[in-house]
């Protein structure tokens, strides 16, 4: 009753902002994000009588329980597959975790991979990616490699809203995305805080939501015709409106600090001088950049330059989550 699984981290390109229900987590819209090559968790997850309760240690630290309620989705995993014993888990993040940079999404497909494997469940990616959504919604994406939609979905119980690939890493190899880390600490309000936030007080909101469906087909159009300028100006705008909901909430949410700025006007003035840049920003001050790789090393020049920049993260479209022969303990 051991398994261990990999998950990459994944950035959206069309951002889910806001929950319509939280137990089941359901989204309000669907979104689009590129698993990526480069940000990855491990997780190693045993059920044995041996332990009294689950144990659940990250990156060397035991984790206490908090709003993302890992303790919880693995009770919810021994429900579904009827078992009774208690797990000790066991993590490994590559990156630093819980900085806007999508931790929780490499690592809720990890645990749900190892876990489901674990506890005997014989399940296919999409009913995995149904699971996961339920600890992180975000995570469901990382169960698929490439370029992924997490489908909307109708239902009160969920079941039409998964994730899928809509096109392999081989359609895109020469996709980038530089995470360039300005402040790799924990973030003031979570994703989950900051979107139920949005959705209750923002007067914009629903002005978000009115526009996410063109977002959707036009990077996913724009994904199967490999046009770069489409799908990256597109996912910048909105990264954009979704900041423009947060900041109108109530308290705001500004995740943005000046290194945030900083580079957000560096690509600005990389795309006057005729290099094809855009951005992306999730809930947290780092900004991701959108490029090609033959502008990979221009732009890593640049970025480095600039006193706010603390690393730089490349990552290329990369795999679903997988299982793996060697365990972590
Ligand atoms: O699934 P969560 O609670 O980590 O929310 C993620 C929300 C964003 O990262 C801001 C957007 C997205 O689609 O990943």
């Amino acid at each position: 009753m051991k398994a261990t699984a990999t998950a990459n981290a994944n950035i959206a390109l069309v951002k889910y902002w806001g929950k319509r229900s939280s137990d089941p987590i359901l989204p309000q819209n669907g979104s689009i994000s590129m698993t990526c090559d480069g940000m990855s968790t491990t997780t190693t997850v045993e059920f044995s009588d041996k332990y009294r309760e689950h144990t659940v240690t990250i990156n060397d630290e035991e984790f206490k329980k908090d709003e993302k309620d890992i303790h919880g989705h693995i009770d919810r995993i021994c429900k579904l597959a009827g078992i009774i014993q208690h797990a000790k888990v066991v993590s490994e993040s590559n990156f630093p975790v819980a900085a806007g940079l999508a931790s929780s999404a490499s690592g809720f497909a990890a645990l749900t991979m190892a876990a489901c494997t674990a506890a005997g469940l014989k399940l296919s990616k999409k009913e995995l990616s149904i699971i996961t959504r339920q600890g992180s919604g975000s995570a469901c994406r990382s169960i698929f490699g490439g370029f992924v939609e997490w489908v909307r979905g109708q239902k009160d119980d969920g079941s039409d809203s998964y994730a899928e690939c809509i096109a392999s890493k081989e359609k895109w190899p020469d996709f980038r995305m530089i995470a360039t880390i300005v402040e790799a600490k924990k973030k003031p309000v979570s994703s989950r805080g900051g979107m139920a936030q949005t959705v209750t007080t923002c007067p914009y909101y629903k002005d978000w939501l009115s526009t996410v469906e063109d977002d959707l087909d036009t990077v996913r159009k724009g994904i199967q015709e490999k046009d770069f300028g489409k799908v990256a100006s597109t996912a910048e705008f909105n990264a954009l409106k979704m900041h423009a909901t947060m900041i109108t909430t109530k308290p705001p949410i500004i995740y943005w600090i000046p290194a945030t700025m900083e580079i957000i006007h560096a690509v600005r003035q990389m795309r006057e001088d005729g290099i094809n840049a855009y951005f992306t920003m999730d809930a947290g001050p780092n900004v991701k950049i959108l490029c090609l790789d033959k502008d990979v090393s221009e732009i890593e020049k640049r970025v480095n330059e600039l006193d706010g920049v603390v690393n730089t993260i490349l990552c290329k479209p990369g795999d679903g989550a997988a299982l793996l022969d060697k365990h972590l303990f």
